[in-house]
């Protein structure tokens, strides 16, 4: 008999669980950048396709991650699609955390997760061209989350793997 208690997820994590939208690899992507650990996948890519007028005209992920996360980086696209640039990179993950109806506390990192590919697929983009006043030269304290929620991940799969192993 199993112990594990199903998390108290909301019909919205669940329904975008079930059918993500825009999950996918993008072949003509503009710029694409990765959150996570692939050593222990929790992960996910995000692919953006950007206009000229740095809008955003299409966004799809490939998610590696729990219901969560799968159900955060769907909405994230979904919210992204069509908006200038500038606007996406003010999306905070508590925001994403929201639109899906709230998730259980042990979920946040997934949402955090979420936010940072996107963050960093925007740095990305201005990699090799002028940065706009908006941007900041420093990373953010959401920057930042997500670097310690990688160690963070990282560290718990190394445990995890000596019991295991
Ligand atoms: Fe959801 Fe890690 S991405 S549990």
């Amino acid at each position: 008999m199993s112990t594990r208690i199903p998390l108290p997820y909301s019909p919205k994590v669940l329904e975008l669980f079930r059918n993500p939208k825009n999950a996918g690899h993008m072949e003509d992507a503009t710029v694409k950048a990765t959150a996570g650990s692939p050593a222990c996948g929790d992960m996910i890519t995000l692919y953006l396709k950007i206009d000229e007028e740095e809008v955003i005209e299409k966004a799809t992920f490939e998610s590696y991650g729990c219901a969560a996360n799968i159900a955060a980086a769907s909405i994230l696209t979904e919210i992204i699609k069509g908006r200038p640039i500038e606007d996406a990179w003010k999306i905070t993950w508590k925001q994403i955390s929201d639109e899906l109806g709230g998730l259980p506390a042990i979920k946040y990192h997934c949402s955090i997760l979420a936010v940072g590919a996107l963050k960093r697929a925007i740095r990305e983009y201005y990699k090799n061209r002028e940065r706009p006043k908006w941007l900041p030269e420093k990373p953010t304290q959401e920057e930042l989350q997500v670097l310690e929620e990688e160690k963070m991940i990282e560290l718990l799969y190394k445990r995890f793997s000596l019991k295991q192993g």
